[in-house]
């Protein structure tokens, strides 16, 4: 595994994949996008430093019901989730950000007898550095072991670990950001990380009507299209491109096909577009869109499904009282353990 240790304070160490890896798979990653059709750039670009910053400013938009509704289950049920957690474990978390959720659930381990190690896995470095510095400044016992990768290499790192209990939180539904079938070889790849008596705590947006879905991610102040945007803010920064940031327009819709909101950047106008570290010229159509984002939309079953063909059951699910959100607990499947 090609993971280097970056950071080590006396309770906190952030592994990073190298540099140089990552920069190879930014570049294959936007090439195999923009030359494809339709086009798309995967949403792993958007967690540069301003990109985490502007989804922190997106969790706290009225419109945006997805973090404070999954909170709020939190707040409610962490005591009851923390009973299915061993007292010495290991609390990896996927995709954690800035860790705010993850404190409620930290304060309900540490009023019980539980010593948990902190491992988030995220894509974004300044975030963990940032996040890691401030939990070991908050919990005086806590040891974070954080790594800086994508979920995959993460995952590996992960399953090496097996002298105390895993429980893995994947929070925020950004399981939704993956097609049904990523999804799928995702949730393979986090079973193939459990024990048998590893768990997984889940949380998946559920189906509700389109205003609500559409305000959450066409929100009036504009955060949403400006961490749309910054992607090409990126592209421009990062391999050189000449993106005209006012010539694409954030563009929101349902595709009912996969039950999932899909975010486009739509362009105005006949125009080209270099990128000059990869050497490419990509054309646009007015009106043609790159398609930046799915975040799927699930219901019960179509979770109970996804789980069952990963290997995986759900044991237990909370929810809110609108039923927006669900919070799940999620074991491998007894015909799965190997
Ligand atoms: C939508 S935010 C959610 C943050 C937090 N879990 C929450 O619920 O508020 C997604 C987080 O996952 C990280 N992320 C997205 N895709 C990733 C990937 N493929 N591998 C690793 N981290 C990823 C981002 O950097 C970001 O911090």
């Amino acid at each position: 595994m090609n993971l280097q240790t970056i950071t080590a304070n006396h309770r906190y160490v952030v592994q990073s994949l190298s540099a140089v890896h990552r920069t190879e798979s930014v570049h294959a990653a936007v090439r195999s996008g923009l030359t494809s059709w339709p086009k798309t750039l995967p949403p792993i670009l958007f967690y540069d430093e301003r990109g985490s910053k502007l989804f922190e400013d997106i969790s706290e938009l009225p419109e945006y019901y997805l973090t404070r509704t999954e909170q709020a289950i939190l707040d409610r049920y962490a005591p009851e989730m923390a009973t299915y957690c061993a007292g010495e474990l290991l609390l990896v978390e996927l995709g954690s950000g800035s860790s705010i959720k993850t404190r409620t659930f930290l304060d309900v381990l540490y009023a019980g007898d539980h010593r948990p190690i902190y491992q988030p896995v995220d894509i974004s470095e300044s975030m963990l550095h940032a996040t890691a510095e401030e939990l070991v400044g908050e919990y005086p016992e806590l040891i974070v072991r954080a790594i800086a990768s994508d979920y995959d290499q993460g995952l590996v790192e992960v399953g090496e670990q097996r002298d105390r209990q895993k429980v893995l939180l994947f929070l925020g539904s950004n399981l939704g950001n993956f097609s049904r079938t990523g999804a799928q070889e995702l949730l393979w790849k986090v079973r193939q990380a459990m024990a048998p008596d590893d768990i997984l705590f889940l949380g998946v947006d559920l189906m509700k009507p389109w205003p609500i879905l559409q305000a959450a991610y066409d929100d009036a102040r504009g955060v949403t299209a400006a961490f749309n945007r910054n992607v090409l803010v990126r592209l421009n920064r990062e391999l050189h491109a000449n993106f005209n940031l006012d010539r694409f327009r954030h563009e929101v819709l349902w595709n009912d096909d996969v039950r999932a909101v899909e975010m486009h950047l739509q362009s105005q106008g006949r125009q080209t577009v270099f990128l000059r570290d990869l050497d490419l010229l990509v054309a646009f159509e007015d009106g043609e869109t790159i398609h930046t984002e799915s975040s799927h939309k699930f219901t019960p079953d179509s979770l109970d499904r996804l789980c069952g063909s990963a290997g995986l059951r759900v044991e237990k699910s909370w929810t809110d009282e609108q039923g927006w959100f669900a919070l799940n607990l999620i074991v491998p499947a007894v015909d799965s353990l190997t």
